[in-house]
């Protein structure tokens, strides 16, 4: 069996597939830098959100290239990002709870329809934030359904 004849597909033809198809929705980096800007502006305004970024973020200029990376990697499997997203939130363990996870995502949300390019990626977006921040709340908050581990 030949190279092109292999089922087996290499990492580029894989993110090359994920590429068109996110492209088909509408999504490229152009409107991931988009999305990354208008939802920090809101974060920044949120009553509740907005004190925990301004005190936990020291510069945005750092965070927001960031986060655009972060989602090009998980979007459009581009591999720019290369961070640790668990030891930045676990540390923040002590003001942060599970109810300003559901009020990032609702804001999340909100961005996505004022401004995603295509209906499709509404929920190409949401079930990709949703499971990171389940990923996240897990090693912050542990598992609720797990009694706690006498000391
Ligand atoms: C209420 C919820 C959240 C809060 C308050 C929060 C807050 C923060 C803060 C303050 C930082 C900067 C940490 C630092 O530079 O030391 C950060 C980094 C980051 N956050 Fe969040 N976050 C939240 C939810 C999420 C979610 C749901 C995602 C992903 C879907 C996410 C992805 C990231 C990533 C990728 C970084 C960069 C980590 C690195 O330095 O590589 N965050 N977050």
């Amino acid at each position: 069996m030949t190279q092109t004849q292999s089922k087996y597909r290499t990492t580029s033809e894989r993110r090359a597939e994920i590429q068109t198809r996110a492209a088909e929705m509408g999504i490229d980096d152009e409107y991931i830098s988009c999305l990354v800007e208008t939802f920090y502006n809101r974060v920044k305004e949120d009553k509740i959100l907005g004190p925990i970024f301004a005190k936990n973020i020291s510069n945005w200029d750092v965070h927001l290239p960031k986060m655009k990376d972060f989602w090009s990697s998980v979007a459009l499997h581009s591999s720019r990002y290369s961070g640790q997203p668990v030891p930045a939130h676990v540390k923040l363990a002590s003001e942060v709870e599970p109810r300003h996870f559901t009020l990032w995502l609702a804001l999340f949300k909100q961005t996505l329809k004022d401004t995603a390019p295509s209906e499709a990626a509404i929920p190409y977006f949401m079930e990709r934030a949703e499971r990171i921040a389940q990923s996240l709340q897990l090693s912050m908050f542990g598992d609720p359904a797990l009694p706690e581990l006498q000391s």
